[in-house]
């Protein structure tokens, strides 16, 4: 089962290394949306693990990022379609568990269906669900006057309270990149993140503390997009749905959430209605 002997176990650099490439191109071919700047993030603040052919060419890998001094996520579980069914997967997965563990954190990840039965052998449990949905918007109608960066702080303290996570450099890296545009509620109860992605435009996270609220805020964010935009909202809320519905949205996948152990992230909260992504919770 295992083909170690003929490819190598490595932790990656995806950040300025020679994996940065290697790690698009794997997810590219799955048609993910993560950028090179989101590689970079997983192999600057968390671990990236990955196995090498003999030649050197990448054909696996799984990222690992710590939120904090509790919880840490798990994400980016890609096998090369020729190195599939061999368990590399499986090894990897075990591997970035472990690797979170040695560092006191509980690990949390955001399943496929199909992902949840194989994450549910290994002793994860289910949480909230949310569902991937796409658009593609029509021409913008106004642009955003984004103001993120002079309310980082703000964002992160309100993003903290939603997800049940620590994540202050996440945000900070998101809103450092010249394409992500952030809007804040005059009453200061909530935000929204709009980053470009590979293939689509992502909304999230966004925070709001009722459904007005983040209507108003999804409103806003939508009207400065146009082209392909996804977004992933928390399944729970149907004014959301009836407004994404109208909005010209369409369902593309559920996930829901896993984790190894108790974890503040298991079951969101009243005001998270976005989150970051699957790879980021
Ligand atoms: C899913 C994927 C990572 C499995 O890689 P693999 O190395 O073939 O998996 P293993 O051999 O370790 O796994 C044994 C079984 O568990 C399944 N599995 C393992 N990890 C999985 C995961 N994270 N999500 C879904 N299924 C998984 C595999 O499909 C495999 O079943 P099969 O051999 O009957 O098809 C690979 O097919 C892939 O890269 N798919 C596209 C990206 C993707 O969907 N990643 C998972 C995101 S949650």
């Amino acid at each position: 089962m295992v083909v170690s002997e003929t490819l190598s176990a490595a932790v990656l650099d995806t950040a300025t290394g020679r994996d940065a490439a290697g790690a698009l191109a794997l997810s590219d071919a799955a048609g993910w949306n993560q950028t090179a700047d989101d590689w970079a993030l997983f192999s600057r603040h968390g671990r990236v693990l990955g196995r090498r052919s003999a030649n050197g060419h990448l054909v696996a890998t799984a990222a690992a990022l710590p939120y904090g001094d509790a919880q840490g996520w798990i994400s980016m579980v890609l096998v090369d379609p020729a190195w599939r069914h061999r368990g590399l997967a499986t090894e990897l997965l075990g591997e970035c568990i472990a690797w979170l563990r040695a560092a006191g954190v509980t690990p949390v990840l955001d399943a496929t269906p199909a992902g949840e039965p194989v994450y549910r052998r290994l002793g994860f449990q289910s949480g909230m669900h949310f569902e991937r949905w796409q658009a593609d918007l029509a021409a913008p109608r106004q642009a955003i006057a984004s103001d993120g960066n002079k309310d980082a702080q703000h964002i992160a303290a309100l993003d903290a309270r939603a997800s049940g996570v620590t994540r202050r450099f996440l945000l900070d890296d998101f809103l450092a990149r010249p394409d992500t545009r952030a809007l804040t509620r005059p009453d200061g109860q909530g935000f929204v993140l709009v980053r470009a992605g590979r293939r689509a435009a992502q909304i999230g996270p966004l925070v709001a503390a009722d459904t007005g609220a983040a209507i108003e805020l999804l409103e806003m964010a939508t009207q400065a997009l146009h082209g392909p935009v996804f977004l992933d909202a928390v399944t729970r809320d149907a004014a959301l749905t009836s407004w994404l519905l109208a909005h010209g949205f369409s369902r593309q996948r559920p996930f829901v959430r896993m984790s190894l152990g108790p974890a503040a992230a298991l079951h969101g909260s009243d005001s998270q209605f976005l989150v970051a992504g699957p790879e980021f919770g």
